[in-house]
């Protein structure tokens, strides 16, 4: 069985769209809410939830985090950047889990993976200090050996598979294949080092059926695409949908 993380982020994107400059007006009513999001999602079938407080704090806010640990059910994975203030925050919202993300303030959403090999030191020190807080950490990576290996040298027992190249070539039959057993093949040399293998990013109702060839994957985490169907199906049939084709 692969788990289903749902990611919220877009949720606060929204409401930022509309109330960014004004979260205290409206007579404290903004809307849509990402721990209400978070806590139906949980309801219908999430396995844990995902929410990314970024430097800029463009769509999830810290406030946010804490509202949603008030009544959570599952799991909370909190994504940061390596930056020591972000690691700071991490450890005093005390999520399950940290993924450790790289950050680029023009991108749209998190382009590429974190590139451990040339942030050794600081990429260790951070999965130290969560490891002493008992906060397992999952590096976002891009499916490469090489950034596989240095994971499990700094010590992180997860990381976290960016599958983005794979969800932009589902569309080409030419490039499909290859991805997917880039992923593969990511997959089974992180597990031979015996770090625990999640992926997520640009997973959508199309592609799924190729991520979920992923097999020894543990947990898809999965935001956009499941933001996007609830509006039109509802987060039940949206969370669900996913779910079931992840393991049917
Ligand atoms: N995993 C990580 C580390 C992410 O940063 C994101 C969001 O960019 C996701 C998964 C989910 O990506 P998407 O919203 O495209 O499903």
């Amino acid at each position: 069985m692969i788990l289903l993380g749902v990611n919220v982020d877009h949720v606060a994107t929204l409401r930022q769209a509309r109330y960014r400059d004004e979260p205290n007006t409206h007579g404290g009513f903004v809307e849509p809410d990402p721990a209400t999001l978070a806590w139906l999602a949980e309801e219908v079938g999430a396995d844990g939830i995902t929410m990314h407080v970024r430097e800029d704090r463009r769509h999830v806010q810290v406030e946010d985090v804490q509202r949603y640990k008030e009544k959570m059910k599952t799991r909370l994975n909190l994504e940061v950047s390596l930056a020591t203030e972000m690691v700071e925050l991490a450890l005093s919202l005390k999520p399950e889990s940290v993924c450790l993300v790289p950050e680029n303030r023009k991108e749209v959403t998190t382009e590429g993976g974190l590139d451990i090999i040339s942030n050794m030191e600081r990429s260790r020190d951070a999965v130290k200090a969560f490891t002493d807080a008992g906060i397992p950490t999952s590096m976002f990576i891009d499916p490469d050996e090489k950034q596989l290996e240095a994971s499990a040298e700094i010590g992180s027992p997860w990381v976290e598979l960016h599958t983005g190249s794979f969800a932009r070539a589902w569309y080409d039959e030419s490039k499909r294949v290859a991805e997917l057993d880039t992923l593969r093949n990511g997959m089974n040399f992180g597990i031979s080092l015996g770090l625990r293998v999640n992926a997520g990013h640009g997973i959508n109702y199309d592609n799924v059926e190729g991520a979920k060839q992923l097999e020894q994957v543990y947990e898809f985490n999965i935001g956009h695409s499941i933001i996007s169907r609830s509006i039109t199906h509802g987060l039940a049939e949206a969370v669900q949908t996913m779910r079931s084709r992840l393991n049917d």
